[in-house]
């Protein structure tokens, strides 16, 4: 019994040093805190898009080698143009995330002639923008197979040789629809919450394994005026904006630079992860309707992609 009391205790103490510590990690200016990535391997699903792009470019100022994914080659020949002006080593593939064995052969290539990854940043996405009666089949299921099915297979495809180095970071580019239900992407939002939990659980199976040279990163943004959510828009711009990719691309590689594990973007989203813990689900949904989160998809442009 006293052994279990001063276990306790112990852990409880370990609990509010990691508090501090982050309190910490968060008033220290990120140039003070940043690892060194230069010469790293970071592979970028949905390199074409939006926010893989911007990630893409920031790495390569960084001095990282890059490897390019997208099922869209168009768009992806534009990112690696963008990119080879950095003078970095940099390739593109076109992979559909769709399809496990071409990301596992696709893997096999990266391996054999580039190299090992050292940082992997899940960042493909789609949305449909259905309601679950609504919904197509096939939508549904591509909403799975890249959103969430496609991080297991590069995670399987690249993490054993981190955890061999004890050296890697892993990223996963999740959304706000991750920790909160929004009516009319129910499809979307269960990939985004997979993703969340996936991060979640593979950074509690490295501490199991004793593995902490490997990192996990998941970040959470709202709406980014990249075109993916056309037509959206915010009830109360001034607290709650529309955000800027290039904002939320450098915020994520401020975090995989200072091992931030979970990021909400924008911060007042934090406030509102903190309510859903302690109100009831119909105090939530009274909010969600004052701000609009019931509305949202209402205006959504939907762009019919191949299903
Ligand atoms: N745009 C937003 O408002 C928003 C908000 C929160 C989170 N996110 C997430 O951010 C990430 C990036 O989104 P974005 O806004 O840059 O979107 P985007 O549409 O500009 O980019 C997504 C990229 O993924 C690629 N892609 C789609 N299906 C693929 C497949 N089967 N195989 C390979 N590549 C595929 C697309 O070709 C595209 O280049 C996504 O995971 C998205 O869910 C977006």
């Amino acid at each position: 019994m006293l052994g279990i009391l001063l276990e306790f205790l112990w852990t409880l103490l370990q609990v509010l040093w990691q508090w501090v510590w982050s309190v910490i990690m968060t008033l220290t200016p990120t140039a003070l805190l940043a690892k060194d990535v230069s010469g790293q391997l970071v592979l970028i699903t949905g390199a074409g898009g939006g926010l893989g792009s911007r990630m893409a470019l920031l790495f390569a100022e960084l001095g990282c080698r890059l490897v390019l994914w997208d099922v869209d080659a168009k768009l992806n020949a534009r990112t690696l143009a963008k990119v080879e002006k950095y003078g970095v080593k940099v390739v593109a593939h076109t992979v559909d995330l769709c399809d496990s064995k071409a990301v596992a052969e696709a893997a096999k290539k990266v391996q054999k002639e580039v190299g090992n990854v050292d940082i992997l940043v899940n960042n493909a996405g789609v949305v449909y923008g259905r309601s679950v009666v609504d919904s197509l089949d096939s939508q549904v299921e591509r909403t799975f197979q890249v959103n969430i099915e496609a991080h297991f297979w590069t995670v399987k495809a690249f993490l054993p040789a981190m955890i061999e180095r004890n050296s890697g970071h892993v990223v996963s580019i999740a959304s706000t629809a991750g920790l909160f239900g929004v009516p009319g992407m129910a499809d979307y939002c269960s990939s985004k919450f997979a993703a969340v939990g996936l991060s979640e659980s593979l950074e509690m199976e490295l501490h199991k394994a004793g593995k902490d040279g490997v990192q996990t990163t998941v970040i959470c943004p709202y709406l980014m005026d990249t075109g993916m959510f056309e037509g959206c828009s915010s009830r109360f711009p001034l607290l709650l904006s529309i955000l800027d990719p290039q904002y939320v691309a450098t915020k994520t590689v401020q975090a995989v630079l200072c091992n931030q594990n979970f990021v909400i973007l924008p911060k007042i989203l934090y406030l509102m992860f903190f309510l859903k813990a302690i109100l009831p689900v119909k105090a939530q949904i009274l909010l969600s309707d004052f701000f609009g989160a019931t509305t949202i998809m209402d205006t959504f442009v939907r762009k019919e992609k191949p299903a």
